[in-house]
């Protein structure tokens, strides 16, 4: 397919702007010296153009997307027509408060949600994404171990089922991490975590549902035993959708989280976002907030900022039409809406388990949550067969892979979540083609390292396209 900029021809355009009458009057500043170069193309070409792009993706309108560890769900229209009405498109981020006391008031009634929602006492929407709000809560914890004067506390504790942005933040953050391997089962092994903690633990990063999408049952000792040694729990959210409506981090002995909203509170995710990773905190972190907080002052909504806030992680209030989403979702479900919601992802993912099981073995035998996780370990020994050509082959059938070679604590793995909108026949439908990829594998092992050979693009170097990306088109542009 030709780039646009092949098909731009000189003269060629979908303006139809009159020429300029009036005089420029830009101030003297330096000025591009040629013109920018950009395509030249009808408005039917550009259509068409964007048309067939749209037709080479696969998103998750067009069929099944299981992709495991991170959310992508169904988005429901009606987020988007919320957020399309011109009092939220349109607002300004400078605007005065006295003229957004609507939008302070979605700010407000999203932070009580999600504090509801999770057991927190306030809450952040600055940060922009799942990683970003990592960085951010780890940042609270930091500042909580300063003001108390306690600086020797300079270690973070992750298990190594943990998702890789864990250990890149509390990095980031100036952390040292400390890996603790999981027991066989997937669970965090008490005692490692015991000799693990000490005077200089800062803190301890868990997914509850983990990676591997099971619930620690230990999840109450865990949190203890790091709160008997000084140290602060972090709720890593990316995974709330199994268990939003029925228990709460705050519960379980959580500090502070952070949210994907562009994740389980449906709003549109992948292609560079914008998304939201909200934080949320108990009360003795709430003093360190970033951003700006709306209280409720009688009948109106007033900006202020925490007293000793670790400052601004992103501009302005972050992505807020992604809030306006995200709150219309939990609004337009309600608590037992919610709830059902993440029963029915459970659900989904464990009669999906329970159905392929017995052919694709499941390292992690017992009911999952929302997600679970297959091991191809015997077939690529026994027929060469790996979770790549697996996940390769389901492309022929309109079928999304699934997260592939995560969690790194299994090997050859596939990870699947099919969500709660998904219906019992689609269900069907994809593990009926689940079997039959296992049986071409049985049959014919050598045809796999070929698959897929319906798709356009079929195996191209990831390695390359993540390590040295095109970036830009020609020169100069
Ligand atoms: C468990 C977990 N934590 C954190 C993240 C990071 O979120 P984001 O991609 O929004 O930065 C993800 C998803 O990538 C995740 O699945």
């Amino acid at each position: 397919m030709k780039l646009i900029f092949e098909k731009s021809y000189p003269g060629r355009g979908s303006s139809v702007l009159p020429e300029c009458d009036v005089p420029e009057c830009l101030p003297d500043v330096p000025k591009r010296g040629i013109a920018l170069e950009l395509p030249e193309i009808s408005e039917n070409e550009l259509g068409r153009h964007y048309t067939a792009l749209a037709k080479r993706a696969h998103g998750v309108n067009d069929g099944f997307y299981p992709l495991g560890s991170c959310t992508m769900k169904h988005n429901p229209k009606i987020n988007e027509a919320v957020a399309a009405l011109p009092g939220f498109k349109n607002v300004h981020p400078l605007a005065p408060q006295h003229s957004i006391q609507g939008c302070l008031e979605v700010y407000h009634k999203a932070e009580k949600s999600l504090c509801a929602i999770t057991g927190m006492d306030a809450m952040t929407m600055q940060p922009a994404a799942g990683a970003h709000g990592e960085f951010t809560g780890l940042l609270l914890i930091k500042a909580y171990h300063e003001s108390r004067g306690d600086k020797k506390r300079t270690k973070m504790i992750i298990p190594d089922s943990a998702h890789g942005t864990n250990p890149a933040s509390a990095t980031m953050a100036g952390y040292q991490v400390v890996n603790i391997e999981s027991t066989p089962e997937g669970y965090v092994d008490l005692d490692k975590l015991r000799q693990a903690v000490g005077e200089d633990t800062a803190g301890l990063m868990l997914t509850n549902p983990n990676t591997v999408g099971l619930f620690d049952k230990n999840i109450l000792e865990i949190t203890k035993i790091v709160h008997d040694a000084g140290g602060l729990n972090y709720y890593d959210g990316a995974n709330l959708n199994a268990v939003m409506g029925i228990v709460r981090p705050g519960d379980m002995g959580f500090d502070v989280i952070h949210l994907n909203l562009h994740k389980t509170f449906s709003t549109p995710h992948g292609g560079g976002g914008p998304g939201s990773g909200p934080v949320g905190c108990k009360a003795h972190l709430k003093e360190f907030l970033p951003g700006i907080c709306v209280n409720e002052i009688g009948t109106a909504y007033e900006m202020c900022r925490a007293p000793h806030t670790i400052g601004n992680v992103r501009s302005f209030y972050g992505n807020f039409l992604v809030v306006v989403k995200a709150l219309t979702y939990i609004l337009s479900l309600g608590r037992e809406g919610l709830r059902e919601a993440a029963c029915n992802a459970v659900l989904n993912a464990n009669y999906m388990m329970e159905n392929l099981k017995d052919i694709y073995p499941c390292p992690f035998d017992e009911t999952c949550m929302h997600e679970f996780v297959l091991s191809l370990e015997d077939m690529k020994r026994d027929i060469g067969v790996s979770a790549m050509d697996i996940a390769k082959a389901l492309l022929d059938y309109g079928i999304h892979p699934p997260t592939m070679y995560f969690p790194l604590i299994v090997h050859e793995a596939l990870m699947i979540e099919p969500t709660e909108t998904e219906s019992r026949e689609t269900l069907d439908e994809v593990i009926e083609i689940f079997c039959k990829v296992y049986e071409q594998a049985a049959k014919d092992p050598e045809s796999m390292h070929q698959m897929p050979v319906k798709a356009q693009i079929r195996r191209p170097d990831e390695v390359r396209a993540a390590r040295k990306p095109v970036l830009r088109y020609g020169g100069g542009l």
